[in-house]
């Protein structure tokens, strides 16, 4: 039987969208851009784009799951029905409900949750267009919605895939090299700590190739954090009152 795999990397080292191994997607990131929750963010990483909002600290509900000593952080990662070719089903796939789990996990490794005991965090994380990375963008817009909704966090997180296509490594892959690729690592990191809060690995890295993934995936989210910090600015100095 023919293989139909197309050829990812070019005659001159381009990846299909025309990027080299090393480079971004174009990223625009915005916060405050939803009215009704407490801080939303807007991300798109080239085709893949992605709202999140929260909501709190408020108090919890059910009552009964309320903690004594910390806030519960609930995060729901969903893809919309228009934002992949397939029919995708309606409810929650267990594809959602374990990336809900593990981005959640990923939050609560930077959020001063024990500074609102009693209280929910609710992150909502909808994908309306999606081309790979989806968790890590969605990733990355919960951290810019979060402070937007001003909690206390250590760090941003800063997310994005690497991976391994015609035999080389790749940053940010798009929906054809996840698909065709031999191997699609997410990493997110808590930068100011050098920390990683989530690393997932689909396919196969020799341990030298995870060594410079990693080493790939961290030059991206240097510069993901970089617009994070810019945007925040951007939000914060606009709307602080002008001094008399
Ligand atoms: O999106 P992410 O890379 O974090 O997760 P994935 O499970 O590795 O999915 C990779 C890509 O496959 C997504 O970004 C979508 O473009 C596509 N996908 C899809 O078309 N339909 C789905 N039900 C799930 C994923």
């Amino acid at each position: 039987m023919h293989s139909i795999r197309p050829r990812l990397i070019n005659e001159n080292g381009l990846r299909v969208d025309g990027r080299r191994p090393d480079e971004l997607r174009p990223i625009k990131m915005e916060v405050g851009v939803l009215e009704k929750s407490d801080g939303s963010a807007y991300v798109e990483f080239g085709g893949t784009k992605v709202f999140a909002a929260v909501f709190g600290p408020r108090e919890a509900h059910p009552k009964h799951l309320a903690l004594p000593d910390r806030a519960i952080l609930n995060c729901r990662y969903h893809m919309t029905s228009f934002s992949v070719e397939e029919r995708k089903p309606l409810g929650m796939t267990r594809r959602e409900i374990e990336l809900s789990k593990v981005i959640r996990e990923a939050l609560e490794t930077v959020a001063f949750l024990e500074e609102f005991p009693r209280a929910s965090i609710d992150v909502y994380i909808e994908v309306i267009q999606a081309d790979g990375g989806t968790r890590t963008a969605g990733l990355t817009a919960a951290s810019l919605a979060l402070a937007d909704a001003s909690i206390p966090m250590a760090d941003l997180i800063a997310a994005v895939a690497v991976g391994k296509v015609d035999g080389q490594l790749v940053l940010d892959l798009c929906d054809l090299e996840d698909k065709y690729g031999e191997a699609d690592m997410p990493v997110a990191m808590a930068p100011r700590f050098n920390s990683v809060v989530l690393l997932q690995l689909n396919g196969k890295f020799s341990p030298s190739e995870f060594k410079k993934g990693l080493t790939l995936a961290q030059k991206g989210i240097a510069e993901i954090y970089r617009l994070q910090q810019e945007t925040l600015k951007k939000k914060f100095s606009a709307s602080r009152p002008m001094e008399v």
